[in-house]
């Protein structure tokens, strides 16, 4: 018999996730549908989006052989049938209070430290890249972890040195550039490029440990390889699609002002499921029909 979810004392909401307790070395990991818009929850779920982000976590975990926070099969008894799928039994980890992000084209916040100063989180790169150009190597581009409600902000690999000390910074700066060769190379494989992407790290007995979720849709920039031209803003598979709409003509809603975001158009939940799906067909190669969980579990 599976528990229900009420037996397990709730920890944290984060934006997207659910942390439950098990036990004191285990905790239930829970991708919600909820959806987030420049640092905005937006009020709108994305139908089945917990569940894409779990099995794509799921399948990068097995896929990228580095120690993982897996605690427990996919299906294991401890995860209630009602979040079946969308769920992961994991390690119980002390967080490093750092965003491992690799960076392997310039896009996002890079393009935007790079036009005024030419570097990305203090690293120089050579002059006349333009948006999504290829940088020459992917680089290491740490950042702090932002309380609920604040931004992620960019630092330096020196300013990370101080944060977490000088060794664990090169175990991270080593890990999280392993983990993006391998997995840029699995996607490049199904013709998707991996602009970047974050990690979590935890750490247990000294060990690091790789958390939270993996080169899912909402930590990664994938764009499709066919359509790649520097230059311009890519098409991605990544929530774009969202932002776009939520900021343009129709929504005209603005970020930076203190109003909620507006409520997305069936439509618009539609092609942004379709995305995510998309997104985890392509990349992993397996039909998301036969992940577990969904409307029979
Ligand atoms: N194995 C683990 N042990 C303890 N905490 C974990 C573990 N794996 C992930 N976490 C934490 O669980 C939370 C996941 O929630 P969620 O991703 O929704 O947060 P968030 O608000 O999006 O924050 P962020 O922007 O950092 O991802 C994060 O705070 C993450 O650091
Ligand atoms: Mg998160």
């Amino acid at each position: 018999m599976r528990p229900d979810l009420s037996s397990y004392r709730h920890l944290v909401s984060g934006k997207v996730r659910e942390l439950y307790e098990i036990d004191d070395e285990t905790l239930l990991m829970v991708a919600t549908d909820r959806i987030s818009a420049y640092d905005h929850v937006l009020g709108t779920p994305i139908p089945d989006k917990g569940r894409v982000l779990t099995a794509m976590s799921a399948f990068f975990f097995d896929a990228v052989d580095v120690p993982n926070h897996l605690a427990g099969p996919l299906d294991d008894e401890r995860i209630p049938t009602e979040v079946l799928g969308r769920a992961m039994v994991v390690r119980r980890l002390e967080m490093v209070q750092a965003e491992c992000v690799a960076r392997g084209y310039l896009t996002g916040s890079g393009m935007t430290e790079y036009r005024e100063s030419g570097t990305v989180c203090g690293i120089e790169l050579p002059g006349g890249l333009v948006e999504a150009s290829k940088l020459p190597e992917p680089i290491f581009t740490p950042a702090t972890k932002a309380a609920v409600g604040d931004h992620d902000e960019n630092i330096s690999f020196d300013q990370l040195a101080r944060i977490v000390g000088a060794e664990l910074a090169e175990r991270l700066r080593s890990t999280t550039l392993d983990i993006y060769s391998r997995a840029a190379e699995i996607a490049a494989d199904r013709g998707v490029l991996l602009a970047d992407t974050k990690f979590e790290f935890g750490l247990a007995d000294g060990e690091l440990i790789l958390a939270d979720e993996v080169l899912t849709p909402d930590s990664s920039r994938y764009w499709p390889a066919d359509d790649y031209s520097p230059g311009r803003v890519q098409p991605s598979f990544d929530k774009q699609f969202v932002r776009n709409w939520l900021t343009g003509p129709e929504a005209g809603w603005n970020p930076g002002a203190d109003t909620p975001p507006p409520v997305l158009p069936d439509e618009v939940v539609a092609a942004t499921r379709d995305r995510y799906i998309e997104a985890y067909e392509r990349i992993s190669g397996l039909s998301f029909a036969d992940w577990i969980g969904g409307d029979d579990a």
